[in-house]
């Protein structure tokens, strides 16, 4: 039965919070001003979205001139960075800049640079990484030297869960003058990263990924001024994103990683547990399986296996008609790709490749749907192999 203790897909989406819920509910209805109206219904709004901005800076410690900006998605938060950064340098040198990236990123940043690349606004370099999907820092060091305009590692990989050396990317980047933004979509979500501690320069988050609704993305800037707009209209979001904010939603994001505060450690201490519950079982109860992904720096709810010779989309099909969600890669592409690119960038055997399979935990697992999902897995892939043979 499709209940929420059986939905194991919390790094595609979380659903809200009820305390997420509740925050914004009356700016839908009794406070539902626009923040740009200079009457008491606007400046009721207004307020509500400069409380959020200054919680979340706060949540961040972003150090002192950091500003934050509220976006559609992490995807468009991501979008401006780049955007920026590719297209200021090629204004003013008329070429292409290097942009470097790592072979992990979610297509928000890839895809993103290889357009720009397309329109010869920028040159992409992929920096590899090794069998765990961690950084090839000696890769990523070396080719700091080619000078480029930006780069942009992901905090936390979204299929294999690996928790990227983000210290060490600031601290690189800090020595070569290069400005260091980081999706650290899924990374936020699970951990307190404090930005006077660790600087990087462009910060992009959003709120689904951590009980907020969809539909809301945020970028913290530590430079605002080397941000372009790439959306125009009446100049919101000090002219770097147009549109009239999304109050609610904005309200919602800032009490959601409230929320994350308050409840850190013991929420982190949970998804652990059952992340290793679940890996546990699975490794010991279930043949020819890898963990794939990092077993340690790795997101705290976040396990990620391949099944040889298994084909995850079956897998997956047979867990949801038993009522479990589970992911194959990024929620944004499972219902497209087949072969897994990241499980190739790791390095597994070509009959590993089309088996990987993402379970990730959250505020409403348990023990025992852990347990009756890994019931469920063994049945399946023992019928699916059977079935091959
Ligand atoms: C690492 C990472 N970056 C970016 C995104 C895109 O987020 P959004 O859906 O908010 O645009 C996701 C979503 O899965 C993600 O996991």
């Amino acid at each position: 039965m499709a209940t929420i203790e059986n939905y194991f897909d919390y790094a595609a989406t979380t659903p809200v919070h009820p305390r997420a819920a509740a925050a914004m509910q009356r700016y839908f209805q009794s406070d539902f001003g626009n923040p740009s109206s200079a009457h008491a219904f606007g400046q009721v709004a207004f307020h509500a979205v400069q409380a959020s901005r200054d919680s979340l800076l706060t949540h961040f410690n972003a150090p002192a001139g950091s500003e934050i900006v509220f976006t559609g998605s992490s995807t468009e938060a991501a979008n401006l960075v780049i955007w920026s950064r590719a297209i200021d340098f090629y204004r003013r040198t008329g070429r292409p800049g290097l942009i470097l990236i790592s072979a992990t990123e979610h297509a928000a940043v890839r895809n993103t640079v290889s357009q720009l690349e397309a329109y010869g606004f920028c040159r992409m370099k992929v920096i590899p990484v090794d069998s765990a999907a961690i950084l090839r820092l000696d890769v990523f060091e070396a080719s700091l030297a080619e000078d480029p305009v930006l780069v942009s590692i992901i905090g936390a990989n979204n299929e294999l869960g690996t928790v990227q050396p983000v210290r060490e990317v600031v601290r690189m980047c800090q020595a070569a003058g290069v400005p260091y933004h980081c999706d650290a979509t899924q990374l936020v979500a699970h951990s307190l990263l404090d930005l006077t501690e660790c600087p990087v320069d462009y910060l992009t988050f959003s709120g689904h990924k951590c009980y907020a609704p969809k539909g809301i993305g945020a970028l913290i800037a530590r430079e605002p001024s080397s941000l372009r707009a790439h959306i125009f209209g009446a100049g919101q979001e000090r002219g770097l994103r147009a549109g009239t904010e999304n109050v609610p939603y904005i309200v919602a994001i800032a009490e959601a990683y409230r929320l994350l505060k308050e409840t850190y450690p013991e929420r982190v201490r949970a998804e652990t547990g059952l992340r290793e519950r679940l890996i546990g079982r699975v490794l010991d109860e279930v043949p020819d399986v890898r963990l794939t992904g990092d077993p340690e720096s790795r997101l705290s709810n976040h396990a990620s296996f391949s099944f040889k010779g298994i084909d995850s989309l079956m897998l997956q099909s047979a867990l949801d008609q038993e009522g479990y969600a589970v992911s194959i890669g990024s929620a944004c592409r499972s219902n497209q790709v087949r072969g897994q690119q990241q499980l190739v960038e790791i390095g597994l055997p070509p009959d590993w490749l089309s088996g990987g399979l993402r379970i990730t935990n959250g505020l409403y697992s348990t023990p025992e749907s852990v347990d009756g999902l890994v019931g469920a897995l063994k049945e399946a892939v023992s019928k699916i192999r059977g079935f091959l043979s």
